[in-house]
């Protein structure tokens, strides 16, 4: 961990942040415009992404593991559908096997496009999850075992092993993307078993490319076993999907709409994932508290697609909109199996554009974690986030579909930004229920190219809480005061807070708080804004849905 200047955390941090003292100047505007005046918050300087959201106590650090002696009942949303019970069965041996690679001589699964992949194949699909419905609730192989294991991860069923007060979330951190991958293993080999076609292969719903826009016609087909009457009932085909949605519908055309999605996901795939703490999500160590911070996958694409697919009349837009029950969908699998293909072509990217910092952790407290899962011979199987980082080795790769978004680099818009005149004062913390405009003072200005190669400057929004009922969405714009006149999903649109609704009830009855925080990179950004060279950046956060607190806005330096 190389450190040049400023204060790092004395404990092996994977993101390394100096060069402190991001002074904001606060600034409000307000929908009438009204005369402006300056105030300045009294900001703390960050120190490092580790203590934003810890439990702050000692004896922080370490991987975090999960067993299924601490699993309990799950902390579910108001008027939840059953079941309302996810730990899985008990194993017939006490504890766990450790993961051992499949044999290097197993045929290479090839996971194919939803949208291109043929009836046959779809056929297959849709075997396994009949034959894995009509396994009794007890076997851990079924599709209603299959279900529960999602939401007994991110529901608070899982403890922290060592910290048995603090609850396993995945996501909202680091292990979103290897949580997922190791669910995904298992879920396509117990289909491999019963469908006895052991070169089985999960399909991938495509929606970050024009041709797989759509939900697949299969999935809506009301016979079929991959049929979920609890989905949003406008978003059958043709509709296209919008992965900036938040339960309202707009009126894009389709052509608008595509390029919309495609904007969206260079933003989230390059511009804002230059690091892996950005693309991954934050650490997340044991006898930590839970969602220290999404990557930017996680927040949108991943998860507009969940809240597009829900019933948006139901009060959690089960079953995909919400998380404890979003594995009951069968669209959820082939969904994963994209965000799962996102993770590999985020690194291939890198390597193939120079993008240094496409690279996952090398963190032991990241490697070494754990997640369990049973095994298609039914046996309990412990898992580390090690295990999972080359797809070869698991037997499976992805059957390419293109990435019509590394063309998709968002234009600018001219004269957005013009009328700082017209401000007036805020102080955070911040309840966002206006437009509001802040400008940040960067800490250094006009970064050299060598500078900028070697680290990203960020915009880090911290003490994000919400009502945990609550969907919520805001935008974050740079340099745009006018954001109304900035061109659909334009260059100035930074990024989005999104968060599916979340359990209410913590087990004493109280309501539950979401807090979390999230980041913008801005190398990048501010070339294109031409935005070099200023002092500060202006940043106009524009609540979209939902109630939400900020603490603080300030910009780092990162290097990872
Ligand atoms: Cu674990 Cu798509 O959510």
């Amino acid at each position: 961990m190389a450190c040049s200047r400023g204060a790092c955390a004395p404990l092996a941090v994977a993101a390394c942040v100096f060069l402190l003292c991001a002074v904001a100047t606060v600034v409000y505007t307000s929908s009438s415009l009204s005369t402006a005046l300056l105030a300045v918050s009294g900001l703390r300087p960050y120190i490092a992404s580790l203590t934003t959201n810890g439990s702050g106590g000692t004896n922080v650090g370490g991987s975090l593991h999960t067993s299924l002696h601490t699993c309990r009942k799950p902390k579910l949303p108001p008027n939840p559908l059953p079941p309302f019970y996810c730990c899985p069965p008990a194993s017939s041996s006490s504890e766990p096997i450790h993961f051992t690679l499949p044999d290097p001589a197993e045929p290479l699964r090839v996971r194919r496009p939803v949208h291109a992949v043929g009836e046959e194949y779809m056929a297959k699909y849709e075997r396994a999850i009949a034959l894995m419905k009509a396994l009794p609730h007890t076997d851990p192989r079924s599709f209603y075992q299959m279900a529960n294991i999602h939401c007994a991860y991110c529901t608070g069923s899982y403890r922290q092993t060592t910290h048995p007060e603090l609850d396993m979330q995945i996501h909202f951190s680091w292990f979103f993307f290897p949580f997922h991958r190791a669910y995904l293993y298992f879920f396509e080999r117990i289909a491999a078993k019963l469908l006895g076609e052991p070169d089985f292969a999960l399909p991938f719903w495509s929606w970050d490319v024009p041709d797989g826009m759509r939900m697949p016609p299969e999935f809506a087909n009301s016979s079929s076993p991959l049929y979920d009457p609890v989905r949003n009932p406008r978003h059958r085909p043709p509709s296209l999907v919008d992965l900036g949605f938040v339960g309202v519908e707009s009126n894009r055309t389709d052509e608008q709409q595509i390029q919309h999605n495609l904007r969206t996901m260079y933003k989230q795939m390059i511009g804002n994932a230059a690091l892996p703490s950005l693309f991954h999500g934050q650490p997340f160590r044991a006898g930590q508290s839970d969602k220290p911070g999404p990557g930017t996958v996680e927040l949108s694409p991943h998860n507009t697609v969940h809240t597009w697919t829900g019933d948006i009349a139901l009060t959690n837009v089960e079953n995909m909109g919400t998380y404890y029950s979003a594995g009951r969908d069968p669209l959820f699998y082939p969904h994963h199996s994209n965000i799962d293909r996102l993770w590999e072509a985020w690194r291939e990217v890198g390597a193939t554009h120079g993008y240094r910092g496409h690279v996952d952790f090398t963190d032991p407290d990241w490697l070494d974690s754990s997640f369990l899962f049973y095994d298609e011979e039914s046996r309990l199987v412990r898992i580390t986030v090690g295990d999972v980082l080359d797809t070869e080795k698991l037997r499976y790769k992805f059957d390419g579909v293109g990435m019509p978004w590394l063309d998709a680099r968002p234009p600018t818009t001219s004269n957005v930004s013009k009328n700082k005149a017209l401000l007036k004062s805020v102080r955070f913390p911040l309840s966002l229920h206006k437009v509001v405009t802040v400008e940040v003072r960067r800490p250094q200005v006009l970064q050299s190219t060598q500078e900028k190669e070697a680290r990203e400057e960020v915009l880090v929004i911290e003490g994000i809480e919400t009502d945990g009922t609550e969907m919520v969405k805001f935008d974050i714009y740079v340099n745009a005061m006018e954001h109304e006149k900035v061109e659909l999903s334009g260059r100035e649109l930074a990024g989005s807070y999104m968060c599916l609704s979340h359990p209410r009830i913590d087990g004493t009855g109280k309501g539950m708080i979401v807090e979390t925080s999230m980041r913008v990179a801005l190398n990048e950004l501010l070339e294109d804004l031409n935005a070099d060279g200023n002092e500060t950046v202006t940043v106009t956060l524009v609540p979209r849905h939902g109630k939400v607190k900020i603490r603080s806005l300030r910009i780092v330096y990162m290097v990872e």
